[in-house]
């Protein structure tokens, strides 16, 4: 089976997370979008998406779906998205797409967080994909120079502005053996706007399109 296929599977999978009368945060990137193709066949009466970036919103939009603005929303009851790697403890990489700090937001206001993957996004330690950073564009070397004194190497995603209007720099390098800390400690470079790793919003549920079928996992 093909890593689309599976990262299908586990996007219908997160179908029954939905009920009628929601409110439903929906992330960034290809598992999603097959997500939000599912929503637009399934057709769920719900009162309305989140949206994690401008992409999603413009999908959404294009199957005919509500979309709302979380700042009339108040919390939501469940957020669906993506990741580049999860440990066994649901803790992520995101922001391979670039959507990481609006779909942290939104995770962060949902009550459960879906995260539906192909199964090779399912890893013993965190740390083989490079961690991605959204930094303000002034702060962008001064950044740079405080995640090597961490052991990362930075590297500037090129041509990529995200929703915010910054930069991002995707890391390789650093130690993740205690996402937590790491989490804290980049976020609290000044000019970093957030960074990927989603330690203190981790996953509640997995969803892992495997050859074997869906594989699920709850916290
Ligand atoms: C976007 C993300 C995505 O969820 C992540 O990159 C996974 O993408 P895909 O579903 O295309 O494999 O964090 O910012």
């Amino acid at each position: 089976m093909n890593t689309d296929a599976l990262k299908k599977m586990a996007a219908e999978a997160a179908l029954r997370y939905i009920q009628p009368g929601m409110v439903v945060g929906v992330g960034t990137g290809s598992t999603t979008n097959f997500f939000i193709e599912a929503l637009g066949a399934a057709k769920i009466h719900v009162d309305g998406y989140v949206a994690s970036s401008i992409a999603t919103e413009n999908r959404l939009k294009a199957q005919g779906l509500n979309v709302l603005d979380l700042n009339g929303t108040g919390d939501i009851p469940v957020y669906v998205d993506g990741a580049d790697e999860a440990d066994p403890h649901f803790r992520l990489i995101k922001g391979g797409g670039g959507a990481l700090t609006r779909e942290k937001i939104v995770a962060s206001a949902a009550r459960l967080f879906v995260c539906i993957a192909d199964a090779s996004k399912e890893k013993p330690m965190l740390g083989k994909f490079p961690l991605p950073v959204e930094v303000i564009p002034f702060a962008r070397s001064f950044v740079a120079r405080q995640l090597v004194k961490l052991g990362g190497s930075p590297t500037l995603r090129n041509g990529v502005t995200t929703d915010n209007g910054n930069v991002i720099l995707d890391v390789t390098g650093l130690d993740l053996s205690d996402p937590l800390q790491m989490e804290e400690n980049i976020n609290a470079i000044p000019g970093v706007l957030d960074n990927g790793i989603f330690a203190h919003r981790r996953a509640d549920v997995m969803l892992f399109g495997s050859p074997d079928g869906v594989i699920e996992r709850r916290a």
